[in-house]
């Protein structure tokens, strides 16, 4: 069983997918840490957005296996993966990883952008994750003040606003829902609750509680 989980910035899709991925017993693979990875490589060779072929030779040389999650998540490497993940070449050479991932495990949870519509659109189930950006910017504010990042709330909206335009403007695998995907806003619901509804979707798919 493969479980497609879409939505925007801090949507909550990374806890939805490894809830799921627990409960099933299903690897979990985030998707975003790999666009990370390349955005954080090319701020730290110095190299620049607009040079396309450099930054596909940054994907081509990813070490998925060594991916340092926690490193990742600091605020400015979201803007360098969003601008990244912009590049076709770049997304080209990201994509075999991700559906042999989603293909070679006999199942797995994926969670991030175009899993549904184009890394996986086999899914048994696809959940578009959504809500508001005012929601979802205190989320992240919560998370990086936590990290100890010296940030403002509106520092955050703003970066997630930005963010969310050049994902869903995009012509390269923009965000957006699938056709067959269901949508959950969690707009008013905390991490458990967003988590049951979640699950609540998995039994009413497979019959499984
Ligand atoms: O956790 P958050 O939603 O803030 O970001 P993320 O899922 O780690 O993704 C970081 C960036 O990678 C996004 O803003 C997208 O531009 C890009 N991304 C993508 O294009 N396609 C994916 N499947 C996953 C992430
Ligand atoms: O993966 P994505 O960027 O979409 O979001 P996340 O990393 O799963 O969640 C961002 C933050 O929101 C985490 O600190 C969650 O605990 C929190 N949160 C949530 O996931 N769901 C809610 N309904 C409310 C808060």
């Amino acid at each position: 069983m493969i479980i497609a989980i879409d939505g925007p910035a801090a949507s909550g899709k990374g806890t939805i997918a490894r809830a799921l991925a627990a409960h099933l017993g299903l690897p979990h693979l985030d998707t975003g840490l790999l666009y990370r990875a390349v955005g954080a490589a090319a701020l730290e060779a110095g190299v620049a957005f607009e040079d396309t072929a450099a930054l596909a030779a940054l994907a081509a040389g990813l070490d998925s296996a060594r991916l340092d999650a926690e490193a990742l998540k600091a605020g400015p490497v979201g803007e360098a993966a969003s601008r990244v993940a912009a590049v076709p070449a770049v997304r080209e050479k990201l994509l075999r990883l991700q559906k042999d991932f989603a293909g070679q495990r006999g199942g797995a949870v994926l969670d991030g952008r175009d899993i549904g519509t184009v890394i996986a659109p086999q899914a048994q189930l696809k959940i578009f994750v959504t809500a508001t950006p005012e929601a979802r910017a205190e989320r992240r504010y919560q998370e990086l003040a936590r990290r100890g990042e010296a940030v403002t709330f509106e520092q955050v909206l703003a970066d997630i606003e930005m963010r969310d335009a050049r994902d869903s403007g995009r012509a390269s695998a923009p965000l957006m829902r699938a056709s067959d995907a269901v949508l959950l806003d969690n707009t008013g619901l905390d991490r458990d609750a967003s988590i049951a509804a979640a699950l609540a979707l998995v039994a009413d798919r497979t019959g499984r509680s």
